[in-house]
C-alpha cells in the first residue's frame, strides 16, 4: 500500500514538475501574469493596442467583432468606426486578419500566427514576458531578438513606446558552494562580471518601464480574455456551483439526520 501511495506522490510531482518547467527560454522563469477579466477598463485599452498594432500582421480568426464589443461593452457604433479593420467588414464576421498569408512569408520567412489562442498555447505568463523582452540585436533581419523565444521572426513592433532595450552586463555577487555570498577577508562581497541581462536606455521610449508594463499588462488580459471569452461566467457560475452544494449538502445532512432517528 505504501508503495502505491508513494508512486502516486512520484508520479504526481513529476507532472508538477514539467507543468513549471514552461520556462521563458533565456530569460529563466516567466515574469508571473494574473489577469483581471472582470476589469472592463483594462480589457478595452488591450484590445485598442491590439487592434492598432498586432492586428496588422495576426488574425484573431476564433473570435468574432460583436462578441468582443459586446463582452467588452463597447458600443456597436463606436467599435465599427475606431476598431474594427477592413471597410466590408460585418460585426458578426470572424476577425481573419488583413495580411495575406504569401506575401507575410515573402516578408517574414514564416507567417504571423493566428492569436486567438495563443494564451492558452504558452500560458500568459509567456506571452506577458515574451512581449517585454525584445532587445536590440544587429546580427538579426530587423535588428532586434528575443530572450524567451531567439531567433523570433517578429519585429519589436512596440519599441516606440518601451525604448532601446540592450544586453547588458552586471557584477553579481558569487555564490560558495555552502549558499551564502563569498566574501574577501575584509568582509566585502566577492563579485563577478555576468552578461545577458536586459536594460532599457532610459528616456529613449515614450513610455517609462511602469507605463510600457501596464501597456503590455492590459493587451495580455485582453488576449487571455480571447483566449477563452466565457471564463469570467464561467468563474462567476462556479461560486453558485459551490453555494448550491453547500446549501444542498447541509438540506441531505439534515434528512440523513431524519433518516436515522427511524433507526433509534
Ligand atoms: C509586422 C508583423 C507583426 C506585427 C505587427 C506583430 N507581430 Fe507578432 N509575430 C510576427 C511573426 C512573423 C511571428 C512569428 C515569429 C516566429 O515564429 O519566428 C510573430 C509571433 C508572435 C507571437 C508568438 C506566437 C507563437 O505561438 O510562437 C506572439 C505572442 C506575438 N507575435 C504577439 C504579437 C503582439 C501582441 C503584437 C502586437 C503588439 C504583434 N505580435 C505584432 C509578426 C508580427
Amino acid at each position: 500500500m505504501k508503495l502505491v501511495i508513494l508512486s502516486f506522490f512520484f508520479l504526481f510531482s513529476l507532472g508538477a514538475s514539467s507543468a513549471e518547467s514552461a520556462p521563458c527560454g533565456n530569460y529563466g522563469e516567466c515574469d508571473e501574469f494574473a489577469p483581471q477579466l472582470n476589469n472592463l477598463e483594462s480589457l478595452q485599452l488591450g484590445a485598442v493596442t491590439f487592434m492598432n498594432n498586432c492586428y496588422g500582421c495576426h488574425s484573431l480568426k476564433y473570435s468574432r467583432w460583436n462578441r468582443i464589443a459586446k463582452d467588452l461593452e463597447i458600443p456597436e457604433e463606436i467599435f465599427a468606426s475606431n476598431l474594427v479593420y477592413g471597410q466590408t467588414v460585418k460585426l458578426g464576421d470572424t476577425m481573419n486578419g488583413s495580411m495575406k498569408k504569401e506575401v507575410a512569408e515573402t516578408w517574414f520567412g514564416i507567417s504571423p500566427p493566428d492569436l486567438t489562442l495563443v494564451t492558452r498555447l504558452h500560458g500568459s505568463d509567456w506571452v506577458y514576458t515574451y512581449l517585454k523582452t525584445f532587445y536590440e540585436d544587429s546580427s538579426k533581419p530587423y535588428g532586434v531578438n528575443n530572450m524567451v523565444y531567439p531567433g523570433a521572426a517578429m519585429p519589436n513592433v512596440l519599441a516606440s513606446m518601451q525604448g532601446q532595450q540592450i544586453l547588458s552586463c552586471k557584477q553579481v555577487p558569487i555564490i560558495a558552494s555552502n549558499g551564502g555570498v563569498k566574501r574577501d577577508s575584509s568582509g566585502n562581497n566577492i563579485t563577478e562580471e555576468k552578461c545577458g541581462y536586459l536594460k532599457t536606455i532610459p528616456g529613449s521610449g515614450t513610455l517609462s518601464t511602469e507605463e510600457f508594463d501596464e501597456v503590455i499588462y492590459n493587451l495580455v488580459n485582453f488576449m487571455t480574455y480571447v483566449g477563452e471569452p466565457s471564463r469570467a461566467d464561467r468563474e462567476r457560475i462556479g461560486w453558485y456551483v459551490i453555494l448550491f452544494f453547500i446549501i444542498f449538502t447541509s438540506f441531505a445532512y439534515l434528512l440523513f439526520k431524519e433518516y436515522q432517528k427511524d433507526y433509534h
